[in-house]
């Protein structure tokens, strides 16, 4: 039996760490920067780990899902206590925290000397899927090593697609949480126009929904904005910090992404009126 450590149980990492410790299929050891999460599982079978070091140091998979670069750095490099240093030759280190692809290789150049493969994992999907085991994972890594997890990817995925080497699972991460965000501003700005021009926002949530032009994710981020239910899937804060990562890799690739800097301004601003750790929904209080 493989083993795993899963480094970062928050509503993702939690939701994650729990389908594979039910899948049986691995033997897990967990951590979390705040114990009380991580202690949650001991009683479901893992071992509670003090650092991600000693999570990591038998595994033969160590997973990070963590907040941003800051926080996967921290998990990975710290000086006292960092994942990497304490992993085992031919190990393998997943980051599946949603991170730039400048971090990647980042973290990719510091495991070469080491023998230990990276494999940049994020997912697309939000609670409910991480529940349910239906994430779609985007990878990018050496191929041999890619085949040597989808055990361990298995009982968290609805599909896993391979998109090339170290960094592209990131990139096209960024890609599809941008043309999410795109989503939502639109949704929002587009409630606001119609409830200003009597067409109120739970009707016109309705009717936009009823149009072959609306994508599935618009019409359910339209019904989300009308609701008065405090439904958090995805906060605004982790929404604009992608947009930020999007913006700074087109600007290294030389390639542009204007409409994204107009979408983190929608984002930034709702951040500035305090509400980063709402669902993104709440965005469409600024046209409303
Ligand atoms: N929520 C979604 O729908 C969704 C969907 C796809 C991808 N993602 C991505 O998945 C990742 C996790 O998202 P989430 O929704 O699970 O966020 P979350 O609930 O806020 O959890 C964040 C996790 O990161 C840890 N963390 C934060 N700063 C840290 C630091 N400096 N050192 C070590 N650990 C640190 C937190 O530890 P504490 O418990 O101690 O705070 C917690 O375990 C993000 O990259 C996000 O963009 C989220």
């Amino acid at each position: 039996m493989k083993k795993v450590a899963f480094l970062g149980l928050g509503a993702m990492g939690s939701r994650m760490a729990k389908r594979l410790l039910d899948s049986g299929a691995v033997s897990l050891s967990v951590w979390n920067r705040s114990p009380d999460a991580a202690n949650a599982f001991a009683t479901l079978g893992a071992r509670v780990a003090d650092t991600p070091a000693s999570a990591a140091s038998d595994a033969d998979v160590v997973i990070s899902m963590v907040t941003d670069d800051y926080a996967a750095r921290n998990v990975w490099l710290a000086e006292s206590g960092g994942a990497l240093a304490a992993m085992k030759a031919g190990s393998i280190a997943i980051e599946s925290s949603t991170v730039s692809p400048e971090w990647i290789q980042e973290l990719h150049a510091s495991t070469i000397v080491r023998n230990i493969h990276v494999i940049d994992a994020p997912v697309a999907g939000s609670r409910p899927q991480a529940e349910a085991g239906q994430l779609i994972f985007m990878l990018g890594g050496d191929e041999r090593a890619i085949e040597s997890v989808h055990d361990v990817l298995a009982p968290m995925a609805s599909a896993v697609h391979v998109v090339g080497d170290v960094g592209k699972g990131a990139t096209l991460k960024l890609a599809v949480n941008t043309l999410f965000a795109a989503q939502l501003q639109s949704v929002a700005e587009l409630l606001g126009f119609l409830a200003k021009n009597g067409i109120e926002a739970p009707r016109a949530a309705e009717l936009l929904a009823q149009f072959p032009v609306t994508s599935a994710p618009a019409a359910g981020a339209a019904k989300l904005m009308v609701s008065q239910a405090e439904t958090k899937l995805f906060t605004i804060d982790l929404l604009e910090k992608d947009l930020g990562y999007a913006i700074a890799a087109a600007e290294k690739s030389g390639s542009a992404l204007p409409g994204a800097s107009r979408t983190r301004e929608i984002f930034q601003n709702a951040k500035a009126r305090g509400w980063g750790a709402e669902n993104f929904s709440s965005i469409a209080r600024i046209f409303s």
